[in-house]
């Protein structure tokens, strides 16, 4: 099997190997190092202030002249929400940390940061970004006009057949099938319940249905993964948890040497820290939360909520506050850079497929 097919030449790359992108993680060396070995880095900047997006986009190409792909959070906030629900989880989170020595300061509920999708477009074309994938939605008509006005190819997240049959609907270029083994926040986006399908049993009836290129995402981190991906006809595979413990990542000492001894077991999906499901290695504030039964908010109030402890947690490198995200193959991730990590996964892949 050959490494070159329609996504390869589409983009302009050496190998269908992507790089999740990992807010919080994810660092414009990891994205560089990924690039530069001939795989697609990706930038995260879910969230992030404009001006933030600015200096890493042009930290990236600093460090690479290879292609790189941006990755937004497209979705809507809720228009209402409950003020009683944000306060009494306040109230909680603030006694939870005292016990446990963490000075994390309050959030106003009225001035919750809060940066869209629409405010980051405008950078990316500016910035004469090519590639964009996105999670938690899509774009709306106007948002997708704009970016393929622009040239720019557009991946969505779908964790569904139905979703990823909605994101070709709107235009989307490709789409990234994220199995429930996956690391990080759950791309769905389709109201109802969550759709809880694992990559083996998504990407072939993606596939069937989509006529564009599908990636393949969750739970791979070797060649065997890779190849099996590639033999279910996947265009291209995406891979994070592989890369969460590698010289370039923003995790910390404690952080990576927790995941270095995490089993098939040891994460959960959780809203605790953010109001959207996301797979993470149970901790503290996971344990705590859950066991207040006190409600949740939705996305992104939760994870306003949370956001001091975590930079406090990540500063005093307690391991019990930080948002562990990780895939349920997470433990096999290494030490390595990360040139080293993509340049195994190739020669890996290459033993088994060529
Ligand atoms: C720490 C972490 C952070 C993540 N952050 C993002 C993100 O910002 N945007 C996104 O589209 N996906 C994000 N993901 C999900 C990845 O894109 C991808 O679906 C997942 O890593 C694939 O599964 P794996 O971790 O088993 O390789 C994140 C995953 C992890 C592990």
């Amino acid at each position: 099997m050959e490494w070159k097919n329609e996504f390869t030449r589409l983009l302009g790359i050496t190998y269908p190997l992507i790089q999740a992108p990992m807010l919080g993680i994810t660092t414009p060396a990891m994205v560089a190092a990924v690039s530069n070995s001939g795989g697609l880095g990706s930038l995260p900047v879910g969230g992030l202030p404009p001006e933030k997006v600015t200096a890493l986009i042009r930290e990236v190409k600093g460090l690479t002249q290879q292609p790189f792909a941006v990755n937004l959070f497209t979705y809507e906030p809720a228009a209402q929400y409950d003020r009683k629900v944000f306060d009494d989880m306040q109230d909680f989170l603030q006694f939870l940390c005292g016990a446990n020595g963490l000075a994390a300061p309050t959030v106003n509920f009225d001035a919750v940061p809060f940066y869209s999708w629409r405010e980051q477009v405008p950078v990316l074309i500016a910035a004469g970004i090519r590639y964009v994938s996105f999670t938690f939605g899509m774009p709306d008509p106007q948002g997708f006009a704009l970016l393929k006005a622009h040239n720019i190819f557009l991946m969505g997240t779908a964790t569904s057949v139905e979703e990823a049959i909605a994101l070709k609907a709107a235009g989307a270029d490709a789409v990234v099938a994220q199995g429930i083994e996956a690391g990080g926040h759950r791309g769905s986006f389709l109201p109802g319940a969550l759709p809880v399908v694992g990559t083996m049993a998504l990407l072939p009836q993606v596939i069937d249905r989509v006529r564009i290129p599908v990636i393949a995402a969750g739970g791979i981190m070797d060649g065997r993964g890779v190849a099996a991906a590639r033999i279910l006809g996947a265009a291209a595979v995406q891979t994070g948890s592989i890369y969460l413990r590698a010289h370039e990542s923003a995790a910390t000492p404690a952080h990576k040497a927790a995941l270095a001894g995490i089993t098939d077991t040891d994460t959960l999906l959780t809203r605790a820290f953010s109001g959207r499901w996301a797979r993470g290695v149970r901790n503290t504030l996971i344990t705590e939360v859950e066991a207040s039964g006190l409600p949740i908010s939705d996305y992104p109030y939760q994870d306003t909520l949370t956001q001091s402890i975590r930079k406090v947690a990540r500063e005093l490198d307690n391991t019990g506050f930080i948002n562990m995200w990780a895939g349920q193959a997470a433990g096999k991730a290494r030490a390595w850079s990360a040139a080293d990590i993509f340049a195994e996964l190739v020669r890996e892949t290459e033993a088994l497929l060529h």
